[in-house]
């Protein structure tokens, strides 16, 4: 049994992969730099400055500190105007549903993001309060595979790694999972990495693994 899990929020919670890559997309069409859907699945996970650097790779041009922040700053903008089309609809049912069986059993519920725009995102989507602790973006200085996100996670929630399971779709944070002492549950593209200590396809596998009914992915 886990005393918490700590979510991930893009691509678990919920889904904004589309909003990152229209705002990317914007960005590098403005500077005449090739970026396309399968560029934009390498930035799952990745933080904003590594996701540009990732983006920059097809550039005709080197770029100064000044320009990159410059250009992290306009794609961010029009991203936060993406975001505001969020609303509770964006909520699933498999999740809201899932979230609260955990809560009513007594499991505490984090989030683990890289994104600076998680309370954002958890505001737009009503379920800013519903969560015991918030560690994203803000609150750290090395991004996923690095475990800090999910350490000071833990931390805030009083609890050692071995307590709780963390939730991703990206093998980033499985490695950052693994590398920090915490049992993972891999989703969407991080379904099937074998780091993970269980793989799920639907949300409400998670109650189930969560409250012990059930065994472990082979040996990791
Ligand atoms: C999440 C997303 C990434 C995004 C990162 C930073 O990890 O999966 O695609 O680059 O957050 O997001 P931010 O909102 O801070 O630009
Ligand atoms: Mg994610």
């Amino acid at each position: 049994n886990y005393q918490a899990v700590i979510f991930d929020l893009d691509g678990v919670i919920c889904h904004t992969d589309n909003y990152h890559y229209q705002a990317w997309k914007q960005m590098a069409d403005r500077e005449g730099i090739y970026f396309d859907e399968s560029i934009n699945s390498r930035l799952r996970g990745v933080s904003r400055m590594a996701s540009l650097e990732i983006i920059l790779e097809r550039a005709q041009r080197t770029y100064t500190a000044a320009e990159k922040e410059a250009l992290a700053a306009e794609k961010n903008e029009i991203y936060r105007q993406l975001l505001m089309n969020m609303s509770p609809a964006d909520l699933s049912q498999d999740v809201a549903a899932t979230l609260r069986q955990l809560k009513d059993a007594g499991v505490k519920i984090a989030i683990g993001s890289s994104s600076r725009n998680a309370k954002t995102i958890l505001r737009q989507i009503g379920i800013f309060d519903w969560f015991d602790a918030i560690s994203d973006g803000e609150n750290i200085t090395r991004s996923k595979p690095d475990p800090e996100v999910f350490v000071k996670a833990a931390g805030i929630l009083g609890l050692a790694p071995s307590a709780c399971l963390v939730v991703e779709d990206a093998d980033a944070g499985i490695r950052a999972a693994h590398d920090g002492g915490f049992h993972s549950a891999g989703m969407g593209d991080a379904c099937g990495n074998d780091e993970a200590t269980y793989s799920i396809i639907a949300f409400h596998e998670l109650s189930d693994i969560v409250l012990g009914k059930r065994m472990q992915n082979g040996p990791v």
